[in-house]
């Protein structure tokens, strides 16, 4: 087991109620929020209007930012901390998913100071000071609800880097599954992915740590059996409260105890690349980057992959292939794509994709990924390889 430090204060409400403690908690941080939010489903699904009642009734007045993209980019965050500092808000208020929750805690961070956003995501500014972030989240996967972690693109440069400071944590995140039960199938089983592929990334940490790898592994058995239901069932309130949970603990630091660090997020960056290039949601790059990334490994630490279809599939699971055939299997019968093909990528793509992966750096924190392994996992991606 690895020497390891935790932290984590983020205050969630969670359940049918949970909007309802607005009122009570938003004044801790102030009289004047910046609500910000996506490209519509807030108002479309009658959800930002019960937030801004409940910011009225605590008496705190509001400026909107709304518009955030899936894939956020770094303009929206200037533009709504430029807006901030105006207003003079105190407060951060995000409702949606990751895109805008990753937003809103940037537009923190940009808020408090003079510096130019993109600056702290290539860490070459360093945060001091941020105004207090909320959130309502209302689409699940990323855990952003309960992290201090934020990733954004700049389409300009062809990247999309992720972030990590403790100024980022959102001091009270508002869990509502119900809020959940409008999105798509599609967007729902990325989500499925998502969460799946934090708690991958952290069973392929550092360290021994066979109750993190409990964890990790609790996790995924309880997303696919409830996510299998879900994603044919989408109005299942019992079913969005198993899945908002599981994502909520699968990158709040839960399944990083006991490691040397959070994991390994090749696999992420290499998704990542995906979105960059073809604007896909998070979760379908994960479907297709991570069996590619395990048949990559497959040499490498084929008995901790064995451990790992022992411990999500018991006895049903033979061995390492078997395992990465089983992921693959559920990521297909959730809808999902496997193959660059299934998402249109053409053929020829393949050189393009592996520039960009070299631009970008793209490798793991434990695993690192050399320029073939690079290129290796592109063909894995688009053939599927030997199996
Ligand atoms: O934009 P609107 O109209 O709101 O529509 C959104 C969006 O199209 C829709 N949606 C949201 N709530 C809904 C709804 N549709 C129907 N009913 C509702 N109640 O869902 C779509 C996807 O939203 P988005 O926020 O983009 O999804 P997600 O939560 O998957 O966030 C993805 C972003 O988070 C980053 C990803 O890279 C990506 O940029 N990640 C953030 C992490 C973190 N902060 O810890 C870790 C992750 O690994 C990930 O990298
Ligand atoms: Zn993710």
């Amino acid at each position: 087991m690895e020497n390891f430090s935790a932290y984590n204060p983020v205050r969630i409400h969670f359940g049918s109620n949970a909007l309802f403690k607005i009122h009570e908690q938003a004044p801790i941080y102030g009289r004047r929020a910046l609500v910000v939010y996506g490209q519509g489903s807030v108002k479309k699904y009658n959800i930002l209007v019960k937030v801004l009642n409940q910011l009225s009734q605590a008496g705190i007045s509001y400026v909107e930012y709304g518009g955030i993209k899936p894939n956020p980019v770094v303009e929206d965050v200037r533009k709504a901390a430029d807006l901030a500092r105006k207003e003079k808000v105190d407060m951060v208020f995000a409702v949606g998913g990751g895109s805008v929750i990753d937003s809103a805690k940037v537009i923190a961070l940009t808020a408090s100071s003079d510096m130019e956003p993109w600056h702290f995501m290539e860490g070459t500014a360093e945060p001091t000071a941020a105004l207090p972030i909320l959130t309502v989240l209302t689409v699940v996967g990323t855990g952003s609800e309960m992290n201090s972690v934020a990733v954004l693109q700049n389409n300009k440069e062809g990247k999309k880097l992720g972030m990590r400071h403790e100024l980022m944590f959102p001091k009270e995140s508002f869990l509502d599954p119900g809020l959940t039960i409008t999105v798509p199938r599609f967007q729902t089983a990325c989500g499925i992915a998502d969460i799946i592929a934090h708690a991958l990334e952290a069973y392929f940490g550092d360290g021994g740590s066979p109750l993190a790898d409990y964890f990790a592994t609790s996790i995924i058995r309880e997303v696919m059996d409830a996510g299998i239901k879900l994603v044919n069932d989408l109005v299942n309130y019992d079913l969005r409260a198993r899945i908002m949970l599981a994502a909520t603990y699968a990158l709040n630091g839960t399944t990083a105890i006991g490691r040397g660090n959070s994991g390994d997020w090749g696999t992420h960056a290499v998704g990542h690349i995906l979105s960059l290039l073809y604007d896909l949601p998070h979760g379908a790059t994960l479907s297709i980057a991570f069996p590619a990334w395990m048949k990559l490994h497959l040499d490498k630490i084929p008995d901790r992959i064995r451990h790992l279809g022992r411990l999500v599939f018991d006895n049903q699971c033979l061995d390492e292939y078997d395992t990465i055939n089983k992921f693959e299997e559920f990521f297909k019968l959730i809808g999902l794509p496997t193959r660059l093909a299934d998402v249109n990528v053409p053929r020829d793509d393949r050189y393009t994709i592996l520039q960009l992966m070299d631009k970008n750096q793209v490798t793991g924190r434990v695993f690192p990924l050399s320029r073939e392994d690079r290129a290796a996992i592109v063909e894995l991606m688009a053939t599927g390889g030997k199996m």
